[in-house]
């Protein structure tokens, strides 16, 4: 049975006074998750000490952190490593977000450095894919996002990848308010699924949660939830306010389990 997840991504965004509260009403008003319907909460390093406490009272709510660097540790000023995030209750960890490729110039060899030092650390990757608008009105979306997967995931052996959840984010429906059609995801999704079939066989890929991201909010979560291949969503600017996360927790409880 393949788990579905809602995680929250903040991006760079809230103090702690402000995380703090927002996680106390996430607690007050969460409905009952399980082992394979649960949630993931993704604030800014400087959260992650708070947020591990608070967490800690809320079931299947895991911590998660936005990046990490990719060596395992050293003269890297300014950075966080995976093992840091280890010891700080960190469970999931972003990779790949298309922000990072674009403003930080992360591309597919670092990206697949930082996810064995996710793994090796015992914690579980969200490995972000998609496409910009250009790639998409050129029509090579799917073997875009397959050189994505390929380089970023395909080194690691059946044992590993199981700890994977990947994530399609178009980046054209990232903070623009104009979302993928619920078609357009179940294809993608579809598509990612065929590749991981591939490489991995069905019964690891049909094992592996695929995630929708982009102007994900409570009205149209229930639709892109109920597409065969989705199976939750990765969520930016509905994450920071707690009804809307909720309404968009509350859509993936609706949908069956597969
Ligand atoms: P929005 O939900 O704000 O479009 O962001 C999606 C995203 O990038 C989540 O990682």
């Amino acid at each position: 049975m393949r788990k579905k997840i809602v995680a929250a991504n903040w991006k760079m965004n809230l103090n702690l006074s402000e995380g703090a509260e927002l996680i106390n009403d996430l607690y007050n008003g969460m409905p009952e998750l399980s082992e394979h319907r649960l949630v993931v909460v993704a604030p800014p390093f400087v959260h992650i000490g708070q947020a591990a406490t608070q967490l800690a009272t809320m079931d299947h709510v895991y911590l998660g952190a936005q990046n990490c660097h990719q060596e395992a540790s050293g003269a890297y000023t300014g950075e966080v490593s995976a093992s840091m995030l280890s010891s700080a209750e960190v469970q999931y960890v972003i990779i790949g977000h298309s922000e990072r490729r674009q403003y930080f110039g992360e591309d597919n060899e670092m990206l697949a450095k930082k996810v064995n030092q996710v793994l090796a650390n015992g914690m579980k990757v969200i490995f972000c894919c998609g496409e910009s608008l250009e790639v998409r009105d050129a029509g090579t979306e799917n073997a875009w996002v397959e050189t994505q997967l390929r380089e970023g995931l395909f080194h690691l052996g059946e044992e590993h990848f199981k700890n994977v959840v990947i994530a399609y984010e178009p980046i054209w429906a990232i903070g623009t308010g104009r979302t993928a059609s619920a078609q357009q995801a179940q294809d993608m999704h579809a598509h990612i699924r065929s590749v991981l079939t591939s490489q991995f066989g069905a019964e690891v890929a049909d094992g592996i949660s695929i995630l929708y991201g982009g102007s994900c909010k409570p009205s149209n979560a229930a639709e892109l939830f109920a597409c065969a291949d989705v199976d939750g969503g990765l969520i930016g600017g509905a994450s920071l306010k707690a009804e809307e996360f909720i309404g968009i927790v509350s859509a993936m409880l609706e949908t069956e389990v597969a």
